[in-house]
């Protein structure tokens, strides 16, 4: 782990918003399985989000809108055994919370009792406040999420930047204010002009992550597998690849499929 890293035993709500206060970035990445999560936990990332991506990555949905509650509780328990530090949320899959605030309540319960995450987090503004509100009634705390939020991608039809215009932007602005003021803990944005996003972290005092959202927010998160190079065909503009792992795992595995055929694996040592 790196000497950059904050010195956190385990990571809280609190210890997040404290480091807004003390201007230290968060790093946020997602992760949905126990071997994954135990590297990105031990690299010292500070939120774990397991995210409905999973059905996009884990799945190989074109969407997020098909992957379960059930689902995502098996993805998160994987997740929460793993990690020792960060502090895990949970995303709340599309339909489980949506226009139903006592069913939202019953979610984020069976999220937090059946698979031990600190958190949940939930897309929209104040079309889901009821939800919100009635989730933290139970204790549980929220990360929003806005701009971009992929399970209303049939409403918009496109994946591109959002808020670009005026009156988005100003829904965008409010409904940041009105999640703070409802109690959520932190917030995701995702896929904004840079100036707004900034404007937004400055406007709220709880931590603004960006994904796609330029560097002016408080914390930066992305999909593992994309960062990884694993998902070597989506490319967006703010995605930076630490690794070509696609690439290199298919070379790997080529190389043990031509040992076998060619008899070179096992070899003497490798076996008893
Ligand atoms: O599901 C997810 O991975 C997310 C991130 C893109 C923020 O919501």
């Amino acid at each position: 782990m790196s000497s950059i890293v904050p010195k956190i035993k385990r990571m809280t709500t609190h210890s997040m918003q404290e480091m807004k206060r003390k201007g230290v970035k968060i790093s946020m990445l997602t992760a949905y399985d126990y071997t994954m999560a135990k590297m990105v936990d031990a690299a010292g990332v500070d939120v774990i989000l397991v995210g409905d991506s999973a059905s996009n990555v884990m799945a190989g949905h074109e969407t997020t809108l098909p992957i379960t509650l059930d689902q995502m509780i098996y993805h998160a328990s994987s997740v929460v055994r793993a990690a020792e530090r960060a502090l895990v949320v949970v995303d709340l899959p599309f339909g489980s919370y949506q226009g139903d605030s006592k069913q939202a309540l019953n979610s984020a319960i069976r999220i937090m009792k059946e698979s031990g995450a600190h958190a949940v987090k939930l897309e929209g503004g104040v079309e889901i406040l009821e939800s919100i509100r009635r989730i933290l009634t139970a204790g549980i705390p929220i990360m929003g999420h806005l701009g971009l939020t992929p399970q209303s991608i049939y409403k918009f039809g496109t994946y591109t930047v959002r808020a670009k215009e005026e009156a988005e932007a100003t829904k965008l602005l409010e409904d940041a204010k009105a999640l703070e003021e409802a109690g959520c803990f932190s917030l995701v944005l995702e896929k904004i002009p840079a100036k707004l996003a900034e404007k937004v972290a400055k406007s709220v005092d709880i931590p603004v992550i960006g994904i796609g959202a330029g560097g002016g927010v408080d914390g930066q998160v992305l999909v593992l597998h994309d960062m990884l190079g694993m998902t070597h065909q989506f490319s967006p503009r703010f995605l930076r690849r630490y690794l070509s792992l696609y690439e290199e795992i298919t070379q790997a595995v080529s190389r043990y499929v031509e040992d076998v055929k060619l008899k070179h694996f096992p070899n003497e040592d490798e076996q008893y």
